[in-house]
């Protein structure tokens, strides 16, 4: 069947981002001009998919102004709420109705995409298997504690760097790591995934963890994934958001040649 809906769960409180973060939620902080979030929305289209649907908080009333502005001829935004603060596998629930009996894509709006290529793989490769599949890459060991890490098998396929995931473990201990290839945000779900969101248990801290719901998927040898080397900015932090800033502005027609001579003229002094 094919995907025609995206997930992006905005609904943390970007504790990080104080205090830009009491006014402005961190998806709408810019990168030069534009919202990370329009970012990821754009990725959405580019990808194929004609509704995007962004899990949001009540605490954050500018993120449903700017999805009533957001919707273009090709692609339908909406909203939906999480109301309490359960964790990602928590907010891709909350989207269970909106999205119904079909696969989508979940998209993290910490990071943004040097282009839709990766989402485009994973779409087709769940298209090809009817399974789910998700985004991965590899990393310096020490990065890999951040992230959800995962063992993997090589997977016959077309889809270039296919693999089957055998184990998933979120955010290892240094020593726990199964190897050097981490999940980065983007992810095509089988409907299922549902169901397994609504057998985990919380984590220690209380939240639901997606990461529980792909690991059954991974012990039933039912996730796939694409080991991508796409250029990924992680706005997570302030400092990756600057880093994002100065890479993506340093690349745009408009200004990036003004910017890339100030930036030389600083530096040479
Ligand atoms: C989440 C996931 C983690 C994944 C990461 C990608 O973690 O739980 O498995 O690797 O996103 O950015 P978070 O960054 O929300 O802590």
């Amino acid at each position: 069947m094919a995907v025609r809906t995206a997930v992006i769960p905005a609904a943390g409180m970007g504790t990080r981002f104080l205090p830009a973060t009491r006014a402005t939620p961190k998806e709408l902080l810019p990168i030069y001009d534009t919202p990370a979030l329009q970012f990821v929305i754009d990725e959405a289209a580019q990808a194929g998919c004609t509704r995007v649907v962004i899990v949001t908080s009540r605490a954050k009333p500018s993120i449903e102004s700017y999805a009533s502005a957001a919707s273009t001829d090709k692609v339908a935004v909406s909203v939906v709420y999480q109301d309490s603060p359960l964790g990602l596998g928590h907010a891709v629930s909350c989207a269970r109705q909106v999205v119904g009996d079909e696969p989508f894509v979940v998209m993290l709006p910490d990071e943004i995409m040097g282009d839709a290529s990766l989402t485009k793989q994973l779409v087709a490769l769940h298209e090809k298997s009817g399974k789910s599949s998700i985004g991965l890459k590899r990393v310096a060991a020490t990065e890999v504690s951040s992230y959800g890490n995962v063992k993997v098998a090589v997977y016959k396929s077309d889809t270039e760097d296919a693999v089957e995931i055998l184990q998933v473990v979120e955010k290892p201990k240094p020593a726990d790591a199964v190897s050097d290839i981490v999940i980065i945000g983007r992810y095509v779900f089988s409907p299922n995934i549902f169901d397994k969101l609504e057998q985990i248990k919380p984590s220690a801290n209380g939240e639901l963890q997606l990461t529980d719901a792909l690991e059954m998927l991974a012990n039933e040898r039912a996730l796939l994934g694409v080991v991508s080397e796409i250029t990924r900015y992680d706005t997570g932090t302030p400092m990756g958001l600057l880093r994002a800033v100065i890479e993506i502005a340093l690349e745009r027609k408009d200004v990036g040649q003004q910017l890339n001579s100030w930036l030389k003229e600083k530096f040479n002094k």
